[in-house]
């Protein structure tokens, strides 16, 4: 193989073959398993989606059935679990948070039995069951309350929920929000993910490759864009302020929260699908002003931007679907890697069938031959 060249970001450069989803960033595309999103987000739910993705074929109602009631049955977590939770800082950040309580799970259940169905297939169960379950508990123990056993007579979406709040929610919120983790369930190798192969790809334990996307996902350029559009749009405050305020952000190269994405060039498939079911939400629940101002500010950067293929990606409207189901802010993030954990898993899994470790190289760009000079001979600044 001949030298290559450095490709920042590694923008276009296949790192792995891979059957779970796929994108066209020009057309507006999104399919999983060459299903369109469109169509899941009309006809399935998250869990149904999650093991389309995790074992590559649409379940049967038998495996469906059987899937739920694991999952169903493995939502609580151990006390000791909990008692660790409630020593954590209640002005810690919920993402800080499920990444420790994930990767605390692998202390309970990691045997590392990779070549083992039966191993494999409870840790998508328990991951998938639990990692809810997490986000809830810290919601509420930051509060000051007990966290609240999950409720077996609810779905995966609607007992969210309802550990979250601790009501039972109507059914369209419960349905707009399943949807919501259905259309953040997969996007091919964006950073968590590949984070998370990376991960696998040492043959480690499934919590530690879920613990490690979690933390790639906080950042405000991936997962944490969607809190970030939220303070955006509380700082614009209104509409006749969204043109000036995007105009400045342009003109000191201020990034934009909720817009741009290094695939998508047109406006992103899972933004039009999360805008209808923010409007169906409006609807049922009341308007929202600060949708008035995500309208008019879609429409200003599209104006400003649109002819460099800067669009509304997911990130954008997601956090008015959850600012009218009154989840805080900082849960947002914690929502997308529920939803995420599944990506993360079919990820995971296919790897294991044609593992090879990640190890790419580098450019050296530093000096060569260099003397070592004694401590006391050190001059800073006249080396
Ligand atoms: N606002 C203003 N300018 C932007 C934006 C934006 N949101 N996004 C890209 N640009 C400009 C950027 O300044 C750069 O301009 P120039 O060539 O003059 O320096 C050009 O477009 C290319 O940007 P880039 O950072 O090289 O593009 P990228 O493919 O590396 O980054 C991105 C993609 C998503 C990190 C970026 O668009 C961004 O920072 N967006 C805002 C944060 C955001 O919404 N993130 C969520 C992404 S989607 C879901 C997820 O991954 O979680």
């Amino acid at each position: 193989m001949t030298a290559c060249e450095y490709i920042p970001g590694l923008e276009n450069v296949p790192a792995a073959q891979s059957a779970i989803s796929y994108v066209d960033g020009q057309k507006g595309i999104l399919e999983y398993r060459g299903i369109a999103v469109e169509e899941l987000a009309q006809k399935s739910t998250f869990l149904e989606t999650a093991y389309l993705l995790i074992w590559g074929h649409l379940p049967t109602a038998e495996e469906l059935n059987a899937f739920e009631s694991d999952i169903r049955y493995h939502r609580r977590i151990k006390y000791r679990i909990r008692d660790m939770m409630k020593c954590f800082p209640e002005s810690g950040h919920p993402m800080d948070a499920l990444q420790t309580s994930a990767a605390a799970l692998g202390l309970f259940y990691s045997r590392r039995a990779l070549n083992d169905p039966q191993y494999i297939r409870q840790a998508v169960v328990r991951l998938l069951a639990k990692i809810p379950t997490m986000v809830a508990a810290f919601q509420l123990m930051r509060k000051g309350n007990d966290p609240i056993q999950p409720n077996d007579e609810l779905d995966y979406s609607t007992n969210f929920l309802y550990m979250l709040t601790e009501r039972v929610p109507d059914t369209i919120a419960a349905r707009v929000f399943d949807v919501c983790l259905l259309l953040h369930a997969e996007h091919t190798i964006n950073a968590s993910t590949f984070s998370a192969m990376v991960t696998a790809s040492t043959m480690t334990d499934p919590y530690a490759v879920v613990a490690s996307a979690v933390g790639t996902l906080a950042g405000p350029l991936h997962g944490g864009a969607n809190e970030e559009v939220m303070t955006m749009l509380a700082e614009i405050g209104t509409i006749e302020n969204v043109r000036p305020y995007i105009e400045d952000c342009i003109a000191n190269k201020k990034r934009i929260m909720g817009f741009g994405h290094r695939v998508y060039k047109v406006k992103d498939p899972r933004a039009t699908i999360l805008q209808q079911l923010a409007e169906r939400l409006f609807e049922q629940m009341g308007h929202d002003h600060f949708y008035d101002i995500a309208l008019e500010v879609e429409k200003v950067v599209e104006e400003k931007l649109g002819h460099r293929g800067i669009y509304a990606n997911v990130d954008f409207y997601s956090g008015l679907v959850y600012g009218k189901l009154r989840i805080p802010t900082d849960l947002f993030t914690p929502i997308f890697a529920i939803a995420r954990v599944a990506g993360w898993l079919a990820h995971w899994r296919e790897q294991l069938d044609a593992n090879r470790i990640f190890r790419p190289t580098q450019i050296y760009s530093g000096n060569h031959n260099q003397p070592y000079i004694l401590i006391q001979d050190r001059v800073r600044g006249e080396e």
